[in-house]
C-alpha cells in the first residue's frame, strides 16, 4: 500500500468516527424512493470515464459536471484496463481510481459505481482482459469455471480497494452495479448472477446497495435481474416515459424509479455517420423524468477519447469498429467543453434542485499550431529488427494474437511462395479468417488490404520463395453480443489458389515501446543524409515523423492528417489512437494540452497502413471536425 492510500483511508475512518451518526444510503420501498441519511434523496447524475480522460483534466471535468447541478456520477472501471496482465495491477497515474474518487469527493459528486466484470462501454471486449480467451471455448458472463476463476481473483483486489469509498463507511459510493446489461445476453445463466451478488456482499457488506441495468423490455429484465438486487433501467429520449418505466415497475412493483443510462448522444463507428442527440429531445425527456420523481443517469455526461487501442466494435449485420473519439454528442464535449446542450440541461435540472452559485469554468484554450511537414522514416518491414527482436514463432498454420499472448496492435505472418505463380492468382481469405484488417506485401511492395468481411481476395503473382507479408492489424474487439469471444490475428488459413498456405513465421510486433522510447526521433538523427523528395503517394505500412516546437504556450489542439488513409499515431510517444480519415465520419484527433511541450520540441509519429499523399502534412487546428464523410479512394497496384 502507497503512502497516499494510507493517508486516504486513515482519514475516512477518521471522519466515520467523527459523525455522530454513521451514513447510510439505502432504497424506501414504501415511498418509491432512495434515503441518504434518512432523508429522501434522488441523484441527478452523469456518466464520465476516467480511463478516457487524461488525469490532469479530472478535476476540471468533474468541477464543470458538478456546476451543471448534478450530485452524483456514474462510472465504470475496466478490468482489463487494470490487469493487462494475470495478476499484475495497475492503479498508477491514468488508473489511479481511487485518485477519481477522491477527486469527486472534494468536488461533492456521490459515486455510482460499475464494476462489472462485464461493463460493454464500446471498450475493447467489453473491459474484460482478451487473456481469458487463452482458454479457447471460455463461455464468456457465465459460470464457466474457468471464467469464475478470474473474475474472483479480480474482485478480491478491486472490491477491497472500493469497500472504504463506501457511502456508509464515510466514502461517496452510494450504489454498485452488478455486471451490465445482463439481459441482452444469451447466457441468462442466473447461478453466474448470483455468484456475483454473493462476492459482491462478501466484500462490500449486506448493506450495500446493489443494482442490475437492462434495456426496459419485459425479456431483457426478466434474463438479467436477480431477487436482491435492485432493478433499474436505461432508454433515451422519449416522448411517454412512464411507459418506458412501466417494465422496470413490473419487475420492482415498489421503490425508486431509475433510468440507469439515460442517452444524450450516441457513439460514431468507422466509415458511419455521426450520431447526435437533439438537445430539445433530450432536455424535455430529462424534465419528464425528472417531474414523475424519477432518478436519472446521464449516459455520456462526458464522453472523452478512446486513446490507444482501447476502442471496442459492435456487431450489427456486420463488424463496426467504434471511433477513436468518444464525444457521444454528450453535454460535454470530448475535449471536456460546455456545450449547448450542458446549459439546456442545466436549466432542466434547475428547476427541480439547487444549482451551485458560481461560473462554469470556461472551455479550455483550444489552438490551431498549423502546419507541420513529415518525414518518411521507412517500411514497416525495414524496422522489423527493432519491433520484435525476438525470432518470430514458427508454425505450419496460422496462429492468433491471443495464442502469441499479444493482445492489441499489430501481428506480422510471414510465408513464401510454395510455387511459381507467373499468372495474377487469387490470395484468399475466407470470410472471417483476418481480424480485422491484412495488408498484403509480396517481397516487401504492398499490394492490397484484405477486410475481416469484405476484400477477400486479392490476385498476386510471384517466383518461389519470395516472401508474402500480412500485417494484421486489430480493430477493437467485439464489447457486445452473444459471441464476442473476438479472436484476432490470422484466425483461418489463408490460400493461394488451390493451396493452403503454411510455413509461417509469426512476428509479434511492439511498435508503442520503441515509440514512446524516441526511437524512430533518434533513428532521424543518425540518418540526417536521407534526403526526401515526396513528391509521390507512398503505399503499404509505413513510418513518418515529425519534430515541431510550438510558437508559445501548449493548449489543446486538433489533428487532421489530411490525405492520410488509414493508421495510428503518436505525440510524443502517447499513442493518441487510430485515425482513418479515408472513412471518416472522424477527422480529426483530441490532441490534450497535456501531451505537448512548451519548452522543447515534440514528436508525431504515424504508421500509415496503406496510403501517405504526396504532400505529407500534418495539420493542427483549433476545433474538432467529427461529422466528415469518408473518400472514396482506391489503391491501383500494379506488379510486375
Ligand atoms: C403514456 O403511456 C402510458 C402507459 O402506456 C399511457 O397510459 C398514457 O396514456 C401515455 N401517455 C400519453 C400522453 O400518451
Ligand atoms: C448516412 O446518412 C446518409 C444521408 O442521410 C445516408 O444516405 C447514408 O445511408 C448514411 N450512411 C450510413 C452508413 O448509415
Ligand atoms: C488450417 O488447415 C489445417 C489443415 O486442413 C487444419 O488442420 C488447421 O486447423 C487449419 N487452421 C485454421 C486456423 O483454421
Ligand atoms: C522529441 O524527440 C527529440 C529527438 O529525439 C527529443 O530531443 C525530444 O526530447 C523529444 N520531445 C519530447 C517532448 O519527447
Ligand atoms: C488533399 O487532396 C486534395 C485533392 O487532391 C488537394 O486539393 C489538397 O490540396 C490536399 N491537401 C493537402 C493538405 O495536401
Ligand atoms: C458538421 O458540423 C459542423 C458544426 O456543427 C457543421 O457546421 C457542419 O455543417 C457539419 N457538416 C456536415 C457535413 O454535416
Amino acid at each position: 500500500m502507497d503512502s497516499q492510500h494510507g493517508i486516504r483511508l486513515l482519514l475516512l475512518g477518521y471522519l466515520s468516527v467523527m459523525a455522530s451518526t454513521s451514513p447510510t444510503f439505502h432504497i424506501d420501498y414504501e415511498n418509491n424512493c432512495f434515503r441518504k441519511d434518512g432523508q429522501v434523496f434522488r441523484y441527478v447524475s452523469g456518466s464520465i470515464h476516467y480511463f478516457r480522460i487524461p488525469p490532469e483534466y479530472w478535476k476540471d471535468r468533474l468541477l464543470k459536471m458538478y456546476m451543471a447541478g448534478l450530485n452524483a456520477i456514474q462510472i465504470y472501471i475496466p478490468w482489463n484496463f487494470h490487469e493487462a496482465t494475470p495478476g499484475v495491477y495497475n492503479f498508477q497515474g491514468d488508473r489511479d481510481l481511487e485518485q477519481f474518487l477522491e477527486l469527486a469527493g472534494q468536488i461533492g459528486l456521490l459515486v455510482i459505481l460499475r464494476p462489472g466484470p462485464y461493463i460493454c462501454a464500446e471498450w475493447d471486449m467489453g473491459g474484460l482482459p482478451a487473456w481469458l480467451l487463452q482458454k479457447r471455448n471460455i463461455v464468456l458472463r457465465s459460470s464457466d469455471p474457468d471464467y469464475l476463476m478470474a473474475v474472483d481473483s479480480w474482485l478480491d483486489v478491486l472490491l477491497p480497494k472500493m469497500k472504504p469509498w463506501l457511502y456508509q463507511n464515510g466514502g461517496n459510493i452510494i450504489s454498485v452495479q452488478v455486471e451490465n446489461e445482463y439481459g441482452s445476453y444469451f447466457a441468462c445463466d442466473y447461478n453466474y448472477l448470483r455468484h456475483l451478488k454473493a462476492k459482491f456482499e462478501s466484500i462490500l457488506g449486506k448493506e450495500v446497495v446493489l443494482f442490475t441495468t437492462d434495456g426496459n423490455s419485459e425479456k431483457e429484465l426478466r434474463r438479467g435481474t436477480l431477487e436482491g438486487m435492485y432493478a433499474t433501467v436505461d432508454f433515451g429520449p422519449s416522448s411517454n416515459v412512464t411507459k418506458e418505466f412501466q417494465a422496470q415497475r413490473q419487475i420492482e412493483p415498489k421503490g425508486p424509479l431509475v433510468n440507469s443510462e439515460y442517452y444524450t448522444g450516441w457513439l460514431d463507428y468507422w466509415g458511419g455517420n455521426h450520431s447526435t442527440g437533439d438537445t430539445a429531445m433530450v432536455a424535455k425527456c430529462l424534465q419528464d423524468m425528472l417531474t414523475i420523481g424519477a432518478n436519472v443517469n446521464m449516459y455520456m455526461f462526458e464522453g472523452g477519447t478512446n486513446f490507444g487501442y482501447w476502442s471496442g466494435a459492435d456487431y450489427k449485420k456486420k463488424f463496426k469498429p467504434v471511433t477513436t473519439s468518444y464525444d457521444y454528442d454528450a453535454p460535454l464535449s470530448e475535449a471536456g467543453d460546455p456545450t449547448e446542450k450542458l446549459y439546456a440541461l442545466r436549466t432542466v435540472i434547475s428547476q427541480f434542485k439547487d444549482i451551485p452559485q458560481g461560473p462554469m469554468p470556461p472551455p479550455t484554450i483550444k489552438e490551431g499550431y498549423g502546419y507541420v511537414p513529415l518525414l518518411k522514416n521507412g517500411a514497416l518491414l525495414e524496422f522489423l529488427d527493432v519491433l520484435s527482436p525476438f525470432p518470430p514463432v514458427v508454425s505450419v498454420f496460422p496462429l492468433t494474437f491471443e495464442h502469441l499472448k499479444q493482445y492489441f496492435g499489430f501481428v506480422l505472418y510471414r510465408t513464401r511462395f510454395p510455387l511459381d505463380v507467373l499468372k495474377p492468382t487469387p490470395l484468399m481469405a475466407p470470410r472471417n479468417a483476418v481480424h480485422d484488417l491484412g495488408y498484403v506485401m509480396v517481397k516487401g511492395e504492398y499490394v492490397g488490404v484484405l477486410e475481416r468481411e469484405e476484400s477477400l481476395v486479392i490476385h498476386v503473382t510471384g517466383r518461389i520463395g519470395d516472401t508474402l507479408d500480412i500485417l494484421v492489424e486489430n480493430m477493437g474487439r467485439l464489447n457486445f453480443g452473444a459471441d464476442f469471444n473476438d479472436f484476432k490475428g490470422l484466425v483461418r488459413n489463408l490460400s493461394l489458389g488451390p493451396i493452403i498456405l503454411e510455413g509461417w513465421e509469426i512476428y509479434s510486433l511492439d511498435i508503442d515501446g520503441p515509440v514512446r522510447m524516441g526511437w524512430i526521433q533518434s533513428m532521424i538523427r543518425d540518418k540526417p543524409q536521407k534526403k526526401q523528395h515526396s513528391l509521390v503517394a507512398s503505399t503499404g505500412p509505413a513510418f513518418y515523423t515529425a519534430c515541431f516546437q510550438l510558437p508559445g504556450p501548449n493548449h489543446d489542439t486538433f489533428l487532421k492528417l489530411p490525405n492520410w488513409t488509414k493508421g495510428q499515431v503518436w505525440i510524443n510517444g502517447f499513442n493518441l489512437g487510430r485515425y482513418w480519415p479515408a472513412k471518416g465520419p472522424q477527422k480529426t484527433l483530441f490532441v490534450p494540452a497535456t501531451l505537448l511541450e512548451a519548452s522543447r520540441p515534440n514528436n508525431i509519429t504515424l504508421l500509415e497502413l496503406m496510403e501517405a499523399p504526396a504532400k505529407r502534412w500534418a495539420l493542427f487546428i483549433d476545433r474538432p471536425i467529427l461529422n466528415g464523410t469518408g473518400t472514396k479512394r482506391t489503391v491501383t497496384i500494379v506488379l510486375n
